[in-house]
């Protein structure tokens, strides 16, 4: 029996792609082994790898002006590797609305001049920028973004406007979640394990023209330059987490691309944010009504106690993975894109009947 997961990440995966998985795990394609067990220089590795590639590509409209790198480390070693390839002797800006973009600051200012010109923290990160609300100087190496945050709850639903300087974008827990205007930005990164596949792969856009920018002493595998000359084979890749995410990115163009997938996240996020303003207040949702995010939706409840008492009955009924972060508490719903509106509706009935019983 497979449950609603709701989990943070790693997260939900299509169910198509995990039996594509099983069916193929112990004899590849005929080869008769399992891809986890082949060579990364290889030609069956090498068609997975060209293919995931062709298919975020394709998923983008094209990319032509970006490569695509699958580096090791998770976002959180994006935090250093942006700055180590992009700062140079110049400044960068942040805009930090929430935990991991301050830790992607607090990375940054030990390379360089790494600046925050906007934060959220006195409305403890409620919320975003508003478009057009903030001026930024012309002249900046990048400005850096996070676009969905995850513990919060909140997203951007524009793009900031850098000035003319490359955008540089944490896109974690949105990335393919809707079509996205890759024009303005320098690089995007994305751990695999919310929207992508498995653990184990960061999926790094880099815009050719900022390849050059790459200093010459970086450890090699660091490097988006040295890396995007060996087309992320530098070193050996996290084959499974390529081969995984291929199956996604395929499931995903096959079930309508990111226009499909942004209908269908619109639809999940609009349901459940109902359900908690339908709730007379029982329900309080953390994030301003115009930076609510549609992948994780935070909420409260009257108190602690019945938070603890709403986790623990909601396991009961198969809806797991609802606890908030750590730091903050409270409840929280990831609808990554592989959740199924019918896991959503679960929850909602869930709600209800809660709210009903503990009101
Ligand atoms: C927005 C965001 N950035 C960065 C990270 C850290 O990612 P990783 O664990 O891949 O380093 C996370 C993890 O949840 C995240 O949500």
């Amino acid at each position: 029996m497979r449950v609603h997961n709701f989990g943070p990440g790693p997260a939900t995966l299509p169910l198509p792609v995990l039996e594509q998985v099983r069916s193929e795990l112990l004899d590849y394609h005929g080869s008769g082994m399992s891809i986890l067990e082949s060579s990364h220089r290889g030609p069956r590795y090498d068609a997975v790898h060209r293919r995931a590639v062709a298919d975020l590509k394709a998923l983008l409209g094209g990319a032509d002006d970006h490569e695509v790198l699958f580096m090791g480390g998770g976002a959180r070693t994006q935090f250093s590797a942006v700055p180590m390839n992009l700062l140079g002797a110049g400044h960068a800006d942040y805009l930090t609305t929430g935990r991991w973009s301050e830790m992607a600051l607090e990375a940054a200012v030990r390379y360089g001049d790494a600046r925050e010109i906007w934060n959220g923290r006195e409305s403890d990160y409620d919320r975003v920028p508003e478009a057009g609300s903030i001026e930024i100087e012309p002249g900046a190496a990048y400005v850096h973004y996070t676009s969905n945050n995850t513990i919060r709850g909140t997203q951007y639903h524009h793009v900031p406007d850098a000035n003319g300087a490359p955008l540089v974008c944490d896109m974690s827990s949105d990335i393919l979640s809707r079509p996205l205007d890759l024009a303005p930005h320098g690089v995007i990164y994305a751990g695999a394990q919310k929207n992508l596949g498995p653990a184990g792969v960061t999926v790094v856009l880099v815009r050719e023209d900022l390849l050059e920018r790459s200093p010459s002493d970086l450890p090699e595998t660091l490097s988006y330059a040295a890396m995007a000359a060996k087309n992320s084979l530098l070193n050996t890749p996290p084959v499974f987490a390529v081969y995984v995410v291929g199956l996604v990115l395929k499931f995903l163009r096959e079930s309508g691309g990111l226009e499909a997938v942004r209908a269908r996240n619109l639809r999940k996020a609009e349901l459940l944010y109902q359900a908690i303003d339908g709730s007379e207040g029982y329900y309080r949702g953390h994030a301003r009504k115009n930076s609510r995010s549609w992948m994780n939706v935070t909420f409260r409840l009257p108190d602690e106690q019945l938070e603890r008492a709403f986790l623990t009955a909601a396991e009961g009924h198969h809806l797991v993975g609802l606890k908030g972060h750590r730091s903050v508490g409270g409840v929280r719903a990831s609808l990554y894109n592989s959740l199924e509106r019918s896991s959503v509706e679960a929850l909602i009935e869930f709600m209800s009947e809660f709210q009903r019983t503990h009101g």
